[in-house]
C-alpha cells in the first residue's frame, strides 16, 4: 500500500469570499418574520458556537441554515411530499458569528418527512447547516437534529457519522434558562439603563403584573438588578447585570460592529430617544 501523498494547499484552498454584514439583512436570522403572516409550528431559538478543531472560536464567519416547514415540506420544486406548503415560511436563514463564534436564529421546529430510501423510511427532523470558515476548503455542510427523536436510531445519514461522540454533537440540547419574553426584557433594559417597571411594561406591550413577574424572575437568576433611582427615591430602577449584558451582546451579533460602537458613544437619554424613534418607524412601516 502506498502512503498518502500530501498536496500543499494553494491560494484556491486557503482563500474564499469575504462576506460582510451588508450581505445579511436584519430579518434573515429570524425565519419567523420573513413574510406578512406568522408561520405555523413550534417556535425555537437556534443558537450555538462555531469552533475550530482546537475548540477556538471562529469569529465573523457566515452561518447559513435551511429546513423544511413544520409539516415536513421544503419550499422546493423537487419536494413531492404531499404535506402542505406554508406561505409564511421559506425556511432559509443566514447570520454571522460574533467574536466568541456565537450565532443565533429564530425559527420553527421542522417536521420529519418521508424519503424514498426505503418503503416507509422517514428522515428525523433536522436543520441543514453551512459553516463557511475562512476559505473555500473550510466550508462544512452538516445537519442538526433534535433530542429524543425515535427516527434517529433508523436514519442512515445520521449513522454515516461513525464516531459516537461526533454523532452526539449533531443532536441539539434544550436550554431552559431564558424564554424569548425574558430576552425581550433584557433587550429593552439595555439601551435605557435604569428603567422603571411602568416604562418597561409599556414598551413591551405587556401588563405591568406580567412584566413584574418577568423582572422578578430575571433578578432572581442574576440577569437584572433593581435599585432606588437616585433621581427619584420612590422609584425602583431596573438595570442589567454583567450576566444580562452578555446575553444581549450575544444576541446582537448581526449588527455591524461600527453601529454598536457608535451607539455606545451616545448618552443614555439619546439612546432611549433613538430607540423610541426606531420603534415608531417600525410600527409605521408595518401599518403602511
Ligand atoms: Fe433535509
Amino acid at each position: 500500500m502506498q502512503p498518502l501523498v500530501v498536496i500543499p494547499h494553494t491560494l484556491s484552498e486557503i482563500t474564499g469570499p469575504q462576506f460582510n454584514e451588508n450581505d445579511v439583512s436584519p430579518q434573515v436570522f429570524d425565519l419567523t418574520k420573513q413574510h406578512k403572516g406568522e408561520p405555523l409550528g413550534e417556535r425555537i431559538v437556534l443558537s450555538g458556537r462555531v469552533l475550530d478543531e482546537d475548540a477556538r472560536p471562529i469569529a465573523h464567519t457566515l452561518v447559513e441554515v435551511w429546513q423544511a416547514n413544520a409539516a415536513g415540506r421544503y419550499l422546493h420544486d423537487k419536494d413531492r411530499h404531499d404535506a402542505p406548503i406554508d406561505p409564511n415560511f421559506t425556511g432559509v436563514g443566514r447570520a454571522f458569528t460574533d467574536q466568541d463564534g456565537r450565532y443565533r436564529f429564530l425559527t420553527i421546529k421542522p417536521g420529519a418527512y418521508p424519503w424514498n430510501n426505503s418503503l416507509n423510511g422517514w428522515r428525523p427532523a433536522h436543520i441543514h447547516f453551512s459553516l463557511f470558515g475562512p476559505a473555500w476548503a473550510t466550508r462544512l455542510i452538516t445537519q442538526m437534529y433534535f433530542p429524543g427523536d425515535p427516527l434517529l436510531a433508523l436514519d442512515p445519514i445520521f449513522h454515516s457519522v461513525s464516531d459516537e461522540g461526533a454523532r452526539r454533537r449533531l443532536v441539539s440540547t434544550y436550554d431552559p434558562e431564558l424564554s424569548q419574553h425574558e430576552r425581550q426584557v433584557l433587550h429593552h433594559v439595555l439601551p435605557a439603563e435604569g428603567v422603571a417597571l411602568t416604562w418597561l411594561a409599556g414598551h413591551l406591550g405587556l401588563p405591568k403584573s406580567t412584566t413584574s413577574v418577568l423582572v422578578k424572575s430575571l433578578a432572581g437568576r442574576g440577569y437584572v438588578e433593581r435599585s432606588r433611582d437616585p433621581g427619584d427615591e420612590r422609584r425602583l430602577a431596573i438595570r442589567l447585570t454583567d450576566k444580562g449584558r452578555q446575553v444581549v451582546e450575544a444576541d446582537t451579533v448581526l449588527r455591524p460592529d461600527a453601529l454598536a460602537k457608535a451607539m455606545a458613544k451616545l448618552d443614555a437619554r439619546t439612546r432611549a430617544a433613538l430607540l423610541e424613534g426606531l420603534e415608531k418607524l417600525a410600527t409605521a412601516a408595518e401599518s403602511s
